[in-house]
């Protein structure tokens, strides 16, 4: 009845507003204290209201319990390549790409000249691709005219059609009576997949290659981080243009030998990244006499075969080994269309090797990176074109050509010289008089201040494990002949126009 009375206030108005809330709430407090008091003091847990199973499991003992299994663990090797990079390389390449220059609607952007790209017959590509579209999705020929032809399971390293396509586009590229056997083709998801097939192929965990340095920095990448397999560098120097020695060879060779570590093989690249030297035909052979002599296998990087554009002229090894009386089973080259014909997007590599036991072990392997259907019937179409093929390797081969004396001149203006060599699609500029100190964090220094004040993105040598500082690497192909200029400006603007030594 006592309660009634203050709830008819509250109905009746004045006065009854207060009393109605407060005297329910003193109640439920009394209430409270006299059930907690009853409690048994040794009860030290109320019953659980929580919707867990578990007898005396309580929210916050299952907090605890989570915590005290700490963080769910990923394996090493993601935890290692998931940290942000800390290369130069690859932060230059994201900067550039998250801001990248462009003449009217971002003339303040980063200037890309870190990636390789050939930008420079895109416009033959794209007419090539909007003439033959309806040929490339549907297929030419007779029969191909169904979605069977792309959507079923096809071989996994590659159509037999399209390794008859890709031996005929490289001996086109070496422009001599040089051959390819198919059949001796496996084909991947780009020369970044070849590289890492052979090295699975080739190599145990802890094994290592012998790699001449300066070297293209994702090697480091594609060799190492799945395969477990050490990259040995052996230094190649200015005074030498940085060309290889077999006794450089020789004596990294015998260093490592001494930690116990099995060398299974040299990566060549030639024509190289970065500096673009080509290796000689005698170079090719006492390479070949020198794994011989060591048992051990030669990979060579042939990715820029086609990009060639002075009087020396491209020797693949696949023509010594050929010519001569060599073992042809320790050599294995690599191969793929993202720069000589610029299709980086595509995906399109392969793996050239004499020896029957590597072709059936990659084989299997290319299940994880093979090429899909509608793209082997993309390059089937457009590498049969003869007349375009012809037409676009000449053509690459003078713009490259025009633009790196362009750019060479321009860097010359400034005083920065470079290296002379035609091929591939970078120049290797000497800055050692520009950097601040003498050393990998003067180059740095250099580096940062091109990126940040000049806006521009190059690749600087200690990327590449030059082992001399203040080397940088252009890639000039990603430009318009009028970017060239602005270039050189932003350039002048961080360095101004100081002469470099020799
Ligand atoms: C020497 C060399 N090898 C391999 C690659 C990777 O090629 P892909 O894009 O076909 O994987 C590159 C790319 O720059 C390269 O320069």
């Amino acid at each position: 009845m006592r309660l009634v009375v203050p709830l008819q206030g509250v109905a009746q108005g004045r006065g009854g507003l207060l009393l109605g809330s407060l005297i329910p709430c003193a109640l439920f407090y009394f209430l409270q204290l006299y059930l907690k008091r009853r409690r048994s003091p040794s009860d030290p847990s109320p019953p659980s209201t929580s919707s867990s199973n578990q007898p005396g499991m309580t929210r916050h003992s299952s907090l605890s319990n989570l915590l005290s299994r700490g963080p769910l663990r990923i394996s090493s090797l993601a935890t290692s390549i998931a940290k942000p990079d800390d290369s130069p390389y690859y932060m230059g390449l994201d900067r550039a790409s998250g801001d990248p220059y462009h003449r009217i609607a971002n003339p303040d952007g980063v200037i890309q000249l870190g990636l390789s790209e050939n930008r420079l017959c895109f416009d033959l590509i794209e007419k090539w691709t909007s003439e033959n579209l309806r040929d490339w999705v549907m297929g030419r020929e007779v029969g191909d005219l169904s979605i069977s032809g792309i959507a079923t399971y096809q071989p996994s390293d590659g159509t037999m059609k399209l390794k008859m396509a890709m031996a005929g586009f490289m001996s086109r590229v070496i422009g001599r009576d040089v051959s390819y056997e198919p059949s001796q083709m496996v084909l991947t998801a780009g020369v970044t997949s070849a590289i890492e097939t052979l090295c699975f192929c080739l190599a145990d965990h802890g094994n290592a290659f012998l790699v001449p340095t300066p070297y293209y920095p994702s090697f480091d990448r594609d060799m190492k981080w799945r395969t477990g397999v050490e990259l040995i560098p052996v230094h190649c120097r200015s005074k030498d243009n940085f060309v290889l020695s077999i006794s450089a060879l020789d004596q990294a060779f015998n260093q490592t030998r001494k930690r116990e570590t099995k060398i299974r093989g040299i990566l060549l690249s030639n024509p190289a990244n970065p500096v673009g030297n080509l290796l000689s035909r005698k170079m090719l052979e006492a390479l070949l006499k020198f794994a011989e002599e060591k048992n051990i296998h030669i990979v060579s990087d042939e990715i820029f075969a086609g990009s060639i554009y002075g009087e020396k002229e491209f020797v693949s090894i696949a023509e010594v080994v050929g010519s001569e009386d060599f073992d042809k089973n320790r050599v294995h080259i690599v191969y793929g269309l993202s720069k000589d014909l610029f299709l980086p997007g595509v995906r399109v590599g392969m793996i050239y090797s004499f020896n029957e036991n590597v072709l059936a072990a990659a084989r299997k392997l290319t299940r994880f990176s093979s090429v899909s259907a509608p793209t082997q019937r993309l390059l089937v179409s457009m590498l049969s074109d003869t007349r375009f093929i012809v037409e676009y390797i000449q053509t690459n081969k003078k713009r490259i050509r025009d633009m790196r004396d362009l750019f060479v001149a321009g860097l010359e203006e400034l005083g920065i010289k470079c290296t002379d060599s035609r091929s591939s699609l970078y120049c290797w500029a000497d800055m050692r008089n520009l950097i601040p100190t003498y050393g990998e964090k003067g180059e740095l220094e250099l580096w940062e201040k091109l990126l940040n004040v000049g806006k521009i993105n190059l690749t600087p040598g200690s990327a590449c494990h030059c082992i001399e500082p203040g080397w940088f690497r252009c890639c000039f192909t990603t430009l318009d002949k009028d970017d060239v200029r602005v270039v050189m400006e932003r350039i002048r603007k961080v360095v101004g126009s100081r002469t470099s030594c020799g």
